[in-house]
């Protein structure tokens, strides 16, 4: 009788372990929005603040994905003096949109 209960407890700490895995898939979105701000380093946590403050004062902010690496690094050169910002500004900012 004891084992009974022994397995019935085993098994039933198995179901609901393999119950509780497969309902993982369904919360995919805020899983990956966590991920995403504890990934984030005061640095690019940094130049994301300063991208949003100077870089949608003449138009509606780009996506980071927008661009690549590549195509970044000249535009940002280019927009980082219509901002008015530094070099290390405009790195910190480059540094955000390509780690995205
Ligand atoms: C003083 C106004 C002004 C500010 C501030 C500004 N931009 Fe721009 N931006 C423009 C204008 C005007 C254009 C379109 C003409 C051009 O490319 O010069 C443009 C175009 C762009 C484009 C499109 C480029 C392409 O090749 O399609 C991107 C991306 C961009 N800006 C990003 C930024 C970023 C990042 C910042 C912040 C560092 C920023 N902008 C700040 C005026 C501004």
């Amino acid at each position: 009788m004891k084992y009974k209960v022994l397995t019935l407890a085993v098994l039933a700490t198995i179901i609901y372990s393999c119950a509780s895995k497969s309902t993982v898939p369904t919360v995919e979105t805020p899983k990956e929005e966590i991920k995403f701000a504890v990934t984030l380093t005061a640095e690019l946590a940094e130049g994301k603040s300063l991208y949003e403050n100077n870089c949608a004062n003449c138009h509606s902010l780009y996506k980071a994905n927008d661009f690549n690496a590549e195509q970044w690094k000249p535009i940002v050169l280019d927009m980082q003096k219509k901002a008015g910002l530094n070099d290390a500004q405009g790195q910190k900012i480059y540094n955000y949109l390509t780690s995205q």
